[in-house]
This record gives C-alpha cells, sequence and structure tokens, in this order.
C-alpha cells in the first residue's frame, strides 16, 4: 500500500496574506491537524512546543518563517533572530533562517524593491526545502550500501531513538529513511523504537511512520535497550543528529549517548545519518555545543500531558511528587569516537575523525 503523505510543512498564500502551514506534530498519531502560522511569534511558539521539530525541518521552518516576515512588511532581521533563537541546538534552524535572510539582504542591497526581496528570501526557502529532499534521497543510498557492508545478510533488526523520518525532512528524512530503504527492498526484519522520554517522539512519531510504511516494528521504553542488546536482538543503531561539532561529537535526542555505549559495548555498528548542513564547523567539539534543557513540567507530567489535543479528556497527572525538582536536557551529545560512521548526503566518514567531517563539508561546499 502507498504511503499516504500529509505535507510536513508549506508556505501558502492566502487570501489574507502569506502562512507556513504545519502538520501539527504534537497530536500525532492521533490527529493529522494542521497548525497554520500567519507570524513569527506564532511560528516560534509552534518551534519552541515541537509542532515543529526535528534538525532539517527546523531549518526548513526557519527559512519560511524568514520569507514570511519578509512577505509581511516586518523587521526581516529581528524575525531571523527570533527563529535562529527559539531553540539552541539544532544548528538547521539557524542556518535556515540565516540563508533566508542573507538571500533577502542580497536582494535588497542589488536595489529590488521589497516584493522582489520578498520572492528571494521565499526562492531560498524552497531551495531549502528542496535539497533537503534531495539530501534524504542520498542519504538513503549511502546508509543502505554502508549496511550491507557493516551488517551482511538479510533481515536487519534495526534500532533507533527519536523521530527522523519525513516528519522531520523535505523529503524522507535521515536515519529513517536509511531504514525505509532497507524495509523496501526486503532487507529489515524488525525495527526497534525508543519511546523517547519524556515527548515520546519514538512512540508516538517513528511509530506512526512506521506503521505508515508497513515495516514490522515495535517499541519499547528507553530502558529497555539494554536488555535487547543483550540478547543479541540488535544488528545496528541508526540514528540522526541535530549539531555535529567539527571533531565529530554528536548532540542528538536524549539518550542517544546511552545507546552508543550500548552499542560500543556489545560490538554493534552505531550509524549517525544527517545531512551536511547538521554540521557546525564553527562547534569545535562536543563540549561546546549548547544542549537545551526544557520544562520540568515535561518529565513530571504524564508523558505527553502538554501535547494532548484540544477537548481530549482527562488532566494531566503528576508523576511525581509536589515540588519534585526534574533533569530535563533534550538532548545529549555522544563522542565521536563511539560512531561508527557518519552518514551524510556527500558520503560516509568512518572512522568519524574531524578530517574526515572536514572532507564531507569541502565536499558541499565545492559543487
Ligand atoms: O526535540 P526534537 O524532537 O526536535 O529532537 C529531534 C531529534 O533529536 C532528532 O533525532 C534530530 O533532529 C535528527 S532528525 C534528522
Amino acid at each position: 500500500m502507498a504511503e499516504e503523505c500529509v505535507p510536513v510543512i508549506r508556505y501558502e498564500e492566502l487570501s489574507e496574506g502569506p502562512v507556513v502551514v504545519l502538520l501539527d506534530q504534537r497530536r500525532l498519531p492521533h490527529e493529522e491537524a494542521e497548525l497554520v502560522c500567519a507570524d513569527v511569534p506564532a511560528l516560534v511558539e509552534a518551534i519552541q512546543s515541537l509542532a515543529v521539530r526535528g534538525a532539517p525541518l527546523l531549518g526548513i521552518a526557519g527559512a519560511y518563517g524568514v520569507a514570511l516576515a519578509a512577505a509581511r512588511g516586518l523587521d526581516v532581521a529581528e524575525a531571523a533572530d527570533q527563529l535562529a533563537h527559539a531553540r539552541p541546538t539544532a544548528v538547521n534552524l539557524a542556518y535556515g533562517a540565516r540563508r533566508a535572510e542573507a538571500a533577502h539582504a542580497a536582494a535588497v542591497r542589488s536595489g529590488a524593491g521589497a516584493p522582489e526581496a520578498a520572492a528571494r528570501a521565499l526562492a531560498e526557502a524552497r531551495a531549502l526545502h528542496r535539497e533537503d529532499a534531495e539530501a534524504s534521497d542520498r542519504m538513503a543510498g549511502h546508509g543502505r550500501a554502508l549496511l550491507a557492508d557493516l551488517v551482511p545478510g538479510d533481515g536487519l533488526r534495526l534500532m533507533t531513538h527519536c523521530n527522523t523520518g519525513r516528519l522531520v525532512s523535505g523529503g524522507e528524512g535521515t536515519a529513517l529513511a536509511v531504514v525505509k530503504a532497507v524495509h523496501r527492498a526486503g532487507g529489515l526484519r524488525r525495527l526497534w523504537v525508543g519511546e523517547t522520554r519524556p515527548l515520546l517522539q519514538g512512540a508516538r512519531l517513528t511509530a506512526y511512520e512506521a506503521a505508515k510504511a508497513g515495516m514490522a516494528y515495535s517499541v519499547l521504553t528507553d530502558n529497555a535497550a539494554g536488555s535487547l542488546f543483550a540478547a543479541g536482538e540488535v544488528d545496528a543503531v541508526l540514528v540522526g543528529a541535530d549539531r555535529i561539532a567539527a571533531d565529530g561529537s554528536v548532540a542528538n535526542k536524549v539518550g542517544t549517548y546511552p545507546l552508543a555505549v550500548l552499542a560500543a559495548h556489545h560490538k554493534v555498528p552505531f550509524v549517525v545519518v544527517a545531512p551536511v548542513t547538521t554540521i557546525d564547523p564553527e562547534t569545535a567539539t562536543g563540549a561546546e555545543i549548547e544542549v537545551e534543557q526544557r520544562a520540568a513540567h515535561e518529565v513530571a507530567r504524564g508523558p505527553w500531558a502538554e501535547g494532548r489535543p484540544a477537548g481530549a479528556e482527562g488532566e494531566a497527572v503528576s508523576l511525581v511528587p509536589a515540588g519534585a525538582a526534574a533533569y530535563n536536557p533534550a538532548f545529549d551529545v555522544t563522542p565521536a569516537a563511539l560512531v561508527t560512521a557518519l552518514v551524510t548526503e556527500e558520503g560516509v566518514a568512518s572512522p568519524v575523525t574531524a578530517d574526515g567531517v572536514a572532507d564531507l563539508c569541502s565536499a558541499s561546499r565545492g559543487k
């Protein structure tokens, strides 16, 4: 059965003016609802509440947000700042916002009027959207070939964390795009999906995508991963990234680092799949990556209480005694030494070294 595709993001000109329309990921998997953002504060709120999320898609959202500001005659530099800083860890967000801002500024410098400069910002956002889809296809191809080398034979049992599919991308995604390619070729025995506490991107979103794609998949609580490795049930781990430092350290959804440690202990390949736009040469080491710290209530209340669809029955239930403190980093950082391979649209770095990462960036710039 063909996978049904509700657009994850689009820019639309309505009679009331331009808008950015998002598939509201807070309401998945139960409802495929659209969220219409007519101004920058609405888009910033959508980013911060994870209605739109995942590194590559944040970049696209940032770029469309700048185009929206330009088309509505707002202060483009201010809009780009607000969007670029809406969340701190995924470098793609600032990349997308700044890229559209630069296109707008270049148009203004060359004497274009406001409508023409706004059109240039939008064209840049659309180009980024398209490029991300193309990158996704190429990552899927490289990743599938890599897996065939690392884990020969059919019937792979792959583990993933968070959500890295079409919900984070202009195309089919990063790590999940590789899984889908393996699945289409008949090579996937099972996808192990970590639930990804506290916001459940694995349980809600990756499971939603896996079900649509007709994969055999199982959702596990994050703390069940160790027993699966111990039982020899994992052939490889595939995850995405929010920012990759120049030394190859990988910031990704919290819970990624423990999986990398488990994979190393059990001698299972641990593969990171990300577009080159996720590499940040300006961040020298993993220690310099700013990790977003989120509100305590996301941990203290039952899973995904914040995103409970409007009108759903029941109050959010507290899991903890009143006043309990919480530790809620959104990401963790995995050192390059624990990453078997980094797959990008430009090819694969393995082992992951500063030189290998720099080569991938040069290959991208050389186009
Ligand atoms: O907090 P989120 O849901 O935006 O975090 C997303 C992730 O950590 C993804 O794994 C990452 O962006 C890679 S997706 C290509």
